[in-house]
Parts: C-alpha cells; sequence; structure tokens
C-alpha cells in the first residue's frame, strides 16, 4: 500500500463526501455517470468489484439495479462512511489496495468498475493485473479517467472569461496544454464548495492515452469501446465540457481464462 495516497485520501475523506454528497457532483449525474452505466450494460445478477469506491454511491447504485456488489476502498475512512450510510446490506465493503487484491479469489467478477481511481494510483499497472484476475473469461472492466488530452488536474487548464448569468460559472476563452507525453505527478489542491482547503493535496498521475490502451492490451484485455461523453442536456453550465471531454471512459474485456 502506498502511504502516502493513502494518507491523502484519509484526511480527505470527509470533505470529499461532503462533495459528493451521496449521488456525484454535477460533472458525474450529468456527464460520466450515464455513459458508465451504459457501458456496464445490464449488471441484474452480476458480481461487480467497485474498485476505489469512496464513499459508495455507486456501489449502492448498481446494488439497488440488481448487482451483487463488493466495494473496495484504500481509506479506513472512506469504508467506515460508507458503512454508516444506510446503504443496501447485501454490498459488502473492505479497506484494501486495488493493487494487492489478494483477499479476493480469482475469476469471481463479472464487472470491474473503477470510476476515477487509477489517475490516483501510481501502481496502475498492478491494479490492471488484479483486475484482470479478480475478472471472469470474458468479465467486463469500465474504468474512467480525466480526459488525458484535457487533464486539468495535470498540464491543462482553462484561460476563463468572466461568470455567465446563465450559469454562475466562468465561461471559458480557451484550453491551454502543453507535454502531454510528460507522464508524471501533480500535486492538485481541492476546494470545498465553500471555498475552504481540503486538508491535503490530492496526487495525480498523468498518462497518455496509449499508455492506458497498451497497460490495458499488456495485462490481457480486449479494448470494447472508448467515450468522451458529453453533458446530457443543454445546461448552459456545461458551457465548457460541451466544447472539450472532461472525461475519459473505457470498456475491456477479459480475453483469456
Ligand atoms: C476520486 S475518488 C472516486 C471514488 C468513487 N469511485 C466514485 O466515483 O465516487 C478515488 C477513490 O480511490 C481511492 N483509492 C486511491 N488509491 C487507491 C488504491 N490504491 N486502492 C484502493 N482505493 C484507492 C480513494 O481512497 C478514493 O476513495
Amino acid at each position: 500500500m502506498d502511504s502516502r495516497i493513502f494518507e491523502q485520501w484519509e484526511a480527505n475523506a470527509e470533505d470529499y463526501t461532503t462533495l459528493v454528497n451521496g449521488m456525484g457532483t454535477p460533472h458525474h449525474r450529468k456527464i460520466l455517470n450515464p455513459c458508465v452505466e451504459r457501458l456496464l450494460g445490464d449488471v441484474r445478477g452480476k458480481r461487480l468489484l467497485d474498485a476505489g469506491c469512496g464513499e459508495g454511491y455507486l456501489s449502492q447504485y448498481y446494488a439497488k439495479h440488481g448487482a451483487d456488489v463488493v466495494g473496495v476502498d484504500i481509506s479506513e475512512k472512506m469504508i467506515a462512511l460508507c458503512k454508516q450510510r444506510p446503504y443496501d446490506e447485501s454490498i459488502e465493503f473492505f479497506v484494501g489496495d486495488i493493487c494487492s487484491l489478494d483477499f479476493i479469489e480469482n475469476s469471481s467478477f463479472d464487472l470491474v468498475l473503477c470510476n476515477l481511481v487509477l489517475l490516483n494510483v501510481p501502481c496502475f499497472l498492478d491494479a490492471l493485473q488484479e483486475f484482470f484476475r479478480t475478472l471472469k473469461f470474458k468479465g467486463l472492466l469500465v474504468f474512467s479517467i480525466i480526459h488525458p488530452a484535457f487533464n486539468v488536474f495535470g498540464p491543462g487548464r482553462w484561460v476563463l472569461d468572466e461568470k455567465s448569468p446563465d450559469s454562475g460559472r466562468r465561461k471559458g476563452r480557451y484550453f491551454v496544454f502543453d507535454n502531454y507525453f510528460d507522464e508524471k505527478e501533480y500535486l492538485i489542491q481541492w476546494k470545498t464548495r465553500a471555498g475552504t482547503p481540503f486538508p491535503k493535496q490530492f496526487s495525480f498521475f498523468h498518462r497518455s492515452i496509449s499508455t492506458y490502451v497498451k497497460a490495458l492490451t499488456s495485462s490481457g484485455f480486449r479494448l470494447l469501446d472508448l467515450e468522451e461523453p458529453r453533458p446530457v442536456d443543454d445546461d448552459p453550465f456545461f458551457e465548457r465540457e460541451r466544447r472539450i471531454p472532461f472525461f475519459l471512459v473505457l470498456k475491456a474485456e477479459k480475453l483469456e481464462r
């Protein structure tokens, strides 16, 4: 277990949980989650690993939709927060590192969901190998990241105009990006909705799209789909995200036994 990453999520667990608020942020609800759900397909009766489950709202969502869910997170506080909520009793939550899932048997899941986690994980190759090992033959992995080519938690940033009266959010003038191929760690300070800094900075590991795709195929997966989800409606709040994708979502299948 990477103690630095563990400490970041432990320190920030409560602020992160308040931000996500049991249902995801507007970006999650109106851009990412509908795409992830479509790529996962029908989850009824399937065994689903929510790898890096956070405060567990997606574990709960997919359990409600008929999946048999196991949630794993590196942060003890996050898992304690999952257990405090009135979440479906069938969900099993574990503290664990997705890079070393030795407490999970081989070929025991139909689906692995890894939502906005791999970009915070230094050992992401180990995580992919663990997903491969714990998935059944033909099992599906769906993972999402911040879009590497427009990575605002890495080398990218918007240059902004004044606030739009329609949305209360600043409009994008243009997007600045450089050093795409320079794969490295960025320390990012998040803020609460009230503008207070989170207790610790987060580590974000910037990697190119080809690095992710090659890692998938070298771990034994076949890439089935790649999506750059757009906002689901014309809410003026997402003026920037309609112009440039915020998330990237990949779906892959375990090819061998
Ligand atoms: C951005 S949050 C996403 C949480 C959840 N998947 C969601 O979509 O709400 C990233 C989560 O990954 C967890 N995490 C980071 N590194 C991990 C690791 N190596 N193993 C397990 N969980 C990890 C963090 O504790 C945090 O809860």
